[in-house]
């Protein structure tokens, strides 16, 4: 149980704030570059603030505010040209460092030689792996990390995105909570398919480690055992508000105080022998959260952690829960958020910002499916994996993957379609 007080501390992310501050010091994951080549302008909310991203006609991206420093015009009705994006009410340009360029007008018949105080907030923004990353605090900006498996190859990629209307941290307690496995998933998910016993293996032992990147959870399941890879290797929480689970990531990036926007990335590694496979683009898709009913939709696993999510209200009242030993870890993850905040508010780097390129460049983690990413398997041995045999047939993660994704993936695989 937190008092209300602390319950704002971790839950308040606009600027100013001891959450808000903190998260800023990380790249935080907004969108995927292949949504740009349809539309170069995508208008977003970031940490309570609203912003435009785009990519102007030399490829460059930006982030910069929504509102025109002209007079305040929203510059998602704009469009982008060489060097950055022009607002479209008197044609204002500025590019993605925030310099005003041109003022039609005044440059045409009052020329000045200076357009100081009319730069407007500006953010940097980089590529990795079909992701753009967004970073919003102080200058120099830390070093964005590579995780290992943005630098697999012959794997077939993609994004989700979902807009799920309720505060960023009650989607990163999610991370570290690994009964919920055998309750949402697994007897729920039994349940939704007719299924009326309780009949999932049930956790008998559960261990949290920190580690520089984050938590790290174990679990031994009836009928597994300390040898199994789920108690020697495990999951991660990743720091700050990410989720590895050995082929995808995902993180929760607040919106706002109220919003969170899911951002997952997947990796599927193509059948041993269908190497080598290059992927020309990435493709981001949004997964729908509501059915025609206004119901949560239930049929996939992210969509079921979406269902706890939003019930648990807008903002979690932390003030009414009451805490057990399977909730070990999502205390550590708030006492280290409480530390990390008191920490830049003395002024002082908080725990996993990278300043150094080449400890950036590849970052491994604890990772349960590293030889079958890397080194791959033949496809007739997929069967013997039940998670990769339900991989072929659907993606069971996201609600929603449009048709034109599974026949790219299908292709990748070289499976049949059915
Ligand atoms: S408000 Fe944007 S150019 Fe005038
Ligand atoms: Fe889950």
């Amino acid at each position: 149980m937190l008092t209300a007080a602390r319950n704002e501390m971790l839950t308040r992310v606009g600027p100013g704030t001891p959450m808000g501050e903190l998260l800023r010091r990380y790249w935080q994951p907004v969108a995927g570059a292949g949504e740009f080549d349809a539309n170069p302008i995508k208008p977003i909310r970031l940490l309570g603030e609203d912003l435009v991203l785009y990519r102007d006609l030399r490829g460059r991206y930006g982030l910069v505010d929504r509102h025109c420093p002209h007079r305040r015009a929203d510059m998602s009705y704009g469009w982008v040209e060489d060097n950055g994006i022009r607002c479209s009410y008197h044609g204002w340009l500025v590019n993605e460092t925030g310099r005003c360029l041109e003022q039609p007008y005044e440059d045409t018949a009052n020329p000045k030689p200076s357009k100081a105080g009319c730069d407007t907030k500006a953010y940097p923004v980089k590529e990795c792996a079909g992701l753009l990353f967004a970073y919003l605090g102080p200058l120099p900006a830390p070093e964005l990390p590579v995780w290992e498996p943005f630098t697999w190859v012959n794997g077939f990629r993609e994004i989700v995105l979902a807009d799920i209307p309720c505060n960023w941290f009650q989607c990163q307690e999610n991370s570290i909570d690994p009964v919920h496995f055998e309750w949402m998933h697994d007897n729920w998910g039994s349940r939704l398919r007719g299924g009326d016993a309780n009949a999932a293996p049930k956790h008998l032992k559960l261990k949290f480690e920190e580690f520089d990147h984050g938590f790290i959870y174990k679990r031994v399941r009836e009928g597994q055992s300390e040898q199994d890879r789920y108690w020697t290797v495990g999951r991660v929480a990743l720091w700050p508000n990410g989720f590895y689970l050995g082929s995808h990531f995902e993180w929760r990036v607040p919106v706002d105080d109220e919003n969170t926007l899911s951002v997952a990335w997947f990796f599927m590694r193509v059948p041993k022998g269908r190497e080598p496979y290059v992927q020309e683009r990435v493709p981001t898709w949004v997964s729908p959260i509501k059915d025609e009913n206004g119901r949560w939709i239930s049929s996939h696993v992210i969509n079921q952690d979406i269902v706890a999510w939003v019930g648990q209200g807008r903002i979690a009242d932390r003030t009414k829960e009451n805490l057990r030993s399977s909730d070990i870890g999502v205390t550590m993850m708030r006492n280290r958020f409480f530390q990390e905040m008191d920490a830049v508010a003395a002024g002082k780097e908080p725990a996993g910002v990278i300043r150094s390129a080449n400890a950036a460049a590849c970052i491994a983690l604890p990772n349960m499916a590293r030889e079958f990413n890397t080194e791959g398997v033949a496809l007739a041995d997929f069967d013997k994996d039940p998670i990769l045999r339900q991989r072929l047939k659907e993606f069971r993660h996201h609600y929603g993957q449009p048709a034109a994704v599974r026949r790219a993936f299908v292709e990748a695989m070289g499976i049949s379609g059915a």
